[in-house]
């Protein structure tokens, strides 16, 4: 089931121009399935309309403490009573400044100091004020009360300014939430994380590669983050921003992805999780120049060899830490995947059929097979590559914390 169905969101939108962007966020949690209960300072009804709010949460918009909703008047104890998390987006200085003090002059301020539940908040302000020591006072004396911060973002802001102050993407606001509310069941362990194609250069202007998108590693990704590891993840080339907090490193051959690897193996990793597509050979002789066509010769020969496998390197030198692989094959997918987990010795193999036209290479679902070292084996019903991650994070942490 989707994570989000369900659940009831406050959201507190401060008066700031990111007011607007609330839109988008009562959007995508209502399309995840969230139940969305708006409050709006008075300011922020300057930026945004009441009339928009409520059509686009279904839901009355409420804003003030003394024209309250609900007939005891309480609206302030109640509005938060069964929430499961509170987000401010945007939370302004003044705001954020008014909780670091336990101020409750108007409704947010009052409902915030009566509410002791999950607390995300996302500010979003012109980048002197982010930056001035009195917001990051109260940022610091804020977070030591237990509220979660999703930090603004760097870019061209409303006052014509560049700067930090913008408001964190819809999405990351949305996995910051999520993270709030998962169980930590991988505090403590760093995981190496490899993910998307690899590029081997036949030349400057052409290279050798697959059609991995990177998409069942970045889940993986943050699922791990979102459980409390600390990820390393090695990436070839792809379309996407790394998640959040991930440390990450962009390489482009397999035998870059190979030392990065290791490197960050033996940096204290608790588990790897390999799911990159990695090439397995490279041309022998990349040229220095562009390949020419021969027109006298309509054949061309390419020698290659092979890269070193980090898989199959990492279980040897495993030494009690998990190694998980993936594979993904075209047919008689669990009887190779068998003889894969035989030759490359490692902890958990998770198997997909190339074939299926729901599994595999840039689709958003994957059904898969896990072969555990110990000879059990589990086959998945096609499931969203997000609720995979899932899954598979709740396995491997059973793993590790043996
Ligand atoms: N893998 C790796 N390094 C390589 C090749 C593969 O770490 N040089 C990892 C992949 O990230 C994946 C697993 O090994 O987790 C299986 O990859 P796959 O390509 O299916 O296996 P191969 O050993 O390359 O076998 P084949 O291509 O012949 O099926």
């Amino acid at each position: 089931m989707n994570f989000w169905a369900g659940k009831k969101i406050v959201l507190i939108i401060c008066g700031g121009i990111a007011a607007y962007r609330a839109i988008d966020l009562i959007r995508s949690l209502r399309k995840e399935g969230a139940v969305v209960t708006v409050v709006a300072t008075k300011s922020a009804l300057e930026f945004v309309g009441k009339l928009s709010l409520q059509a686009l949460s279904s839901e009355p918009v409420h804003s003030d403490l003394f024209t309250p909703a609900m007939s005891d008047a309480m609206d302030h104890i109640h509005l938060t009573k069964n929430a499961d998390l509170v987000v401010i987006a945007p939370a302004t200085a003044n705001l954020l400044a008014k909780m670091a003090a336990g101020m409750a002059d108007d409704l947010t301020s009052s409902m915030l100091l009566a509410y002791n539940g999950p607390l995300l908040a996302a500010p979003a302000m012109n980048t002197r004020m982010w930056q001035h020591s009195a917001t990051q006072r109260n940022v610091q004396q804020l977070k030591s009360d237990g509220v979660e911060f999703i930090n603004p973002s760097s870019g061209s802001l409303a006052c014509g300014e560049d700067g930090e102050g913008r408001l964190a993407a819809i999405e990351e606001i949305i996995e910051a939430g999520r993270s709030l509310l998962s169980k930590k069941i991988l505090k403590g362990h760093r995981l190496l994380i490899t993910a998307g194609p690899t590029h081997e250069a036949l030349d400057p202007v052409r290279y050798i590669a697959n059609h991995s998108t990177g998409k069942m590693g970045w889940s993986i990704c943050r699922a791990a983050l979102r459980a409390g590891a600390e990820v390393v993840l090695i990436h070839g080339p792809v379309n996407m921003e790394p998640p959040h907090g991930a440390e990450s490193r962009r390489v482009t051959s397999a035998q870059e992805m190979f030392t990065n690897s290791i490197e960050a193996w033996q940096r204290g990793c608790s588990g790897a999780i390999l799911t990159a597509a990695v090439g397995d050979y490279r041309p022998l002789h990349p040229k220095a120049g562009k390949i020419k066509k021969d027109p006298a010769n309509p054949e061309l020969a390419l020698t290659l060899t092979a890269n070193p496998d980090i898989l199959a390197t990492l279980a040897k030198e495993s030494g009690g830490k998990v190694v998980v692989g993936f594979a993904a094959e075209t047919g008689n997918a669990l009887e190779l995947g068998r003889e894969k987990m035989v030759r490359k010795g490692c902890d958990l193999l998770v198997i997909n059929d190339l074939l299926d036209p729901k599994s595999g290479f840039g689709t958003d679902t994957n059904q898969v097979t896990l072969l555990y070292g110990d000879g059990r084996e589990e086959s998945w019903p096609l499931l969203s590559k997000d609720m995979v991650a899932e899954k598979l994070i709740q396995a491997i942490a059973i793993m590790l914390n043996k």
